[in-house]
């Protein structure tokens, strides 16, 4: 696919990633990626913004060919990241005059990570500028996006922020611009559970600082461009500002059905009590859609089996994930069975200390569920439908 211009003397010339469907051998990646590169031809200087991921780097440098630039002044590097950054080291021996624009802790991460020489950078302050000669970038620090180096860049001529991750999503595609907000919806809010959401309290900042900048256009580092950019700040000021909904999610693990059971009455109660639930069995559970569920959700139950002597492995990973990403949660609960004893509550509990949420009492039968256990789960119901509705949880 060739270089596009999306405004006059702008240029994207990054990678679209169709087939990469993991991420931080972490993150799964059900609709590839892309790096996204971009080219700004001013009428003295020429500055990219970004690199991308390695493994792509010949796709920018046949796009920068295609373009026939023969002299790069700046290389922005927004974000020391390899996806982002990885290439840089191929630009710099290709452009031996560009210096590379980053913020003092960049340099330090480019410096530590790809042995690029300290001679090739510019450092850049908050806020200040660098011309282009009929144009000026303008550089705004955000760090925690969501590394602590991170910057945005902001074209006024153009209204154009270009916003590093932020407001990213992990999609492959080749329209330049937003065309299915759903699609786009799902996948950035998926990009932001993963990525965003455990440093939400620099994203408000962020959202804050660049409120009073005029912005017509926003293109991220991930996936398309908004061309409509009140659609994603809404989002995010959504995401990031709103108070959590009338959600339970449940995660859980049955082994040989008792668990299940109990997840099933509990899913029917709060169903009765107009609470709206989002269960997930781990066994096949995609832990991005975990994450976007833990967006919005008031209350978390995690139902697991008593294992090992504790809960199930693969419900302690699920609480460690739900633990790094930090959402908005209020409430918490346990529910499942055991054999003949065990320590679950306790050990699930020494994996959560991030989650700032309100324990519930928890229900743990002994083998399959009775009578009592029934009425414990109704309680909890009862308990979590109240507690919603007493902080206006809609
Ligand atoms: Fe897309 Fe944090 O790199």
């Amino acid at each position: 696919m060739a270089a596009r211009e999306i405004k006059s003397n702008i240029y994207t010339v990054g990678a679209i990633d169709w087939d990469r469907r993991l991420f931080d051998a972490l993150i799964p990646l059900p609709d590839g990626t892309s790096y996204n590169s971009y080219l700004i031809k001013g009428s003295e200087k020429t500055a990219l913004i970004d690199t991308v991921d390695p493994t792509m780097e010949d796709i920018l440098i046949n796009h920068l060919n295609q373009l026939g630039v023969e002299n790069i002044n700046y290389v922005v590097a927004h974000h020391a990241e390899q996806d982002h950054s990885g290439a840089l080291p191929k630009v710099l021996e290709k452009y031996p005059q560009a210096k590379v624009i980053a913020t003092p802790k960049c340099k330090g991460m480019l410096i530590d990570l790809l042995t690029i020489p300290e001679k090739r950078f510019i450092t850049v302050d908050d806020k200040e500028t660098i011309s282009l000669g009929d144009r000026a970038l303008e550089f705004i620090h955000a760090p925690w996006v969501h590394w602590p180096e991170t910057m945005l860049t902001y074209l006024r001529e153009e209204g154009l922020l270009f916003s590093c991750d932020l407001f990213g999503s992990h999609l492959a595609t080749n329209d330049l611009y937003v065309t299915d907000e759903g699609q786009v919806y799902e996948a950035a809010k998926r990009y932001y559970a993963e990525i965003m959401m455990p440093f939400r309290t620099s994203i408000e900042k962020h959202l804050e600082k660049i409120k009073d900048y005029q912005i017509d256009t926003i293109a991220p580092s991930h996936g398309p461009i908004y061309d409509n950019p009140s659609f994603i700040l809404n989002a995010y000021r959504s995401w990031v500002f709103d108070e959590p909904k009338n959600i339970v999610v449940l995660p859980y693990i049955s082994m040989h059905g008792s668990t299940h059971r109990m997840v099933g009455y509990l899913v029917e109660a709060l169903t009765q009590r107009g609470v709206t639930v989002k269960q997930f069995d781990l066994t096949a559970t995609d832990i991005g859609k975990l994450a976007i569920a833990l967006v919005d959700a008031a209350t978390i139950i995690i139902g697991t089996p008593t294992v090992l002597a504790g809960p199930h492995p693969i419900v302690i990973y699920a609480a460690f994930l739900a633990n790094a990403l930090r959402p908005k949660l209020k409430f918490i609960s346990i529910i499942g069975s055991y054999g003949w004893g065990g320590r679950a509550v306790e050990q699930l509990a020494g994996v959560i200390p991030n989650l700032k949420a309100e324990l519930l009492e928890p229900v743990l039968c002994k083998g399959v569920p009775k009578e009592d256990d029934f009425k414990a789960l109704d309680s909890l119901a009862t308990t979590i439908a109240e507690k919603h509705k007493e902080h206006n949880f809609a």
